[in-house]
């Protein structure tokens, strides 16, 4: 399976810096392509000029997030058919950070995800269990939960990857063992087998603290298929050596 590695920029990036990254990152692209998928997820003010700077280089485009409804009075929001009209072909949703900020559900995240797979989008879910839920050992039944919660019924490899997000690792530098990661992913693969058409195929991101320096160990754990990054997709050099470690 061809990995995937993803750089999510949250709320980060004004114009110039923002297209200077992308087209740095779509010259390496050109230069020499790497055997994984590298989608670049700017925020939405940057999709656009992101977009224009990647053409034609092999790098793919996401949002961050996308609305339930495809349009209408939602004042401040993103319909999945304008993420797709802006050259998207990916989505973040359900990302701890605004299943905290802005209260959404497993519900939410779910019609969310019917919302972009109906646009032509493949939804990258993300799950992943805080401090207090790892310390008293709900790792595996928060994300299994999420995930029976989060998805909609039965979606193919095409439309669907999730992304093993542990609340506690994001932003920290910490990060669980490889061990860990690989039980959690080998849970979520099995969980998959009941949610979605092809579970053998989905790809099951990591992400959390992931960086230039652990990115090779934890690429090469079972049912690791990729990464979605953070902080470190803020420097061309350090995304590009982490995409590099996924081959
Ligand atoms: P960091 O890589 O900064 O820990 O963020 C991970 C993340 O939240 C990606 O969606």
């Amino acid at each position: 399976m061809r990995k995937l590695v993803a750089g999510n920029w949250k709320m980060n990036g004004l114009m110039a810096d923002g297209v200077a990254r992308a087209r740095d990152l779509a010259a390496r692209a050109k230069a020499k392509p790497l055997a994984c998928e590298i989608v670049l997820c700017p925020p939405a003010t940057l999709l656009v000029p992101v977009a224009q700077a990647i053409a034609g280089s092999g790098l793919g485009l996401g949002g961050q997030d996308c609305h339930t409804a495809a349009a209408g009075p939602h004042t401040g929001d993103i319909g999945a058919p304008m993420l797709k009209d802006a050259g998207c072909s990916y989505v973040i949703l359900g990302h701890s950070e605004r299943r905290q900020d802005h209260k959404e559900s497993d519900a939410i995240v779910r019609a969310k995800a019917v919302a972009a797979v109906a646009a032509g989008l493949c939804a990258i879910v993300c799950v992943g269990e805080t401090a207090a839920e790892r310390a008293s050992g709900r790792t595996e039944a928060t994300v299994v939960r999420e995930l029976q919660n989060s998805l909609p019924p039965k979606l193919s490899a095409a439309a669907l990857v999730v992304a093993y997000e542990p609340v506690w690792a994001i932003g920290s530098g910490r990060t669980p063992t490889a061990q860990d990661v690989g039980s959690v992913h080998a849970r979520i693969r099995e969980t998959l087998r009941d949610l979605a058409a092809d579970a053998a195929a989905v790809r099951i991101l990591y992400g959390g603290s992931v960086k230039p320096a652990n990115a090779r160990d934890l690429a090469a754990v079972a049912n690791v298929d990729g990464f979605l990054v953070g902080g470190a997709s803020l420097n061309g050099d350090e995304f590009w050596s982490i995409a590099a470690a996924c081959g």
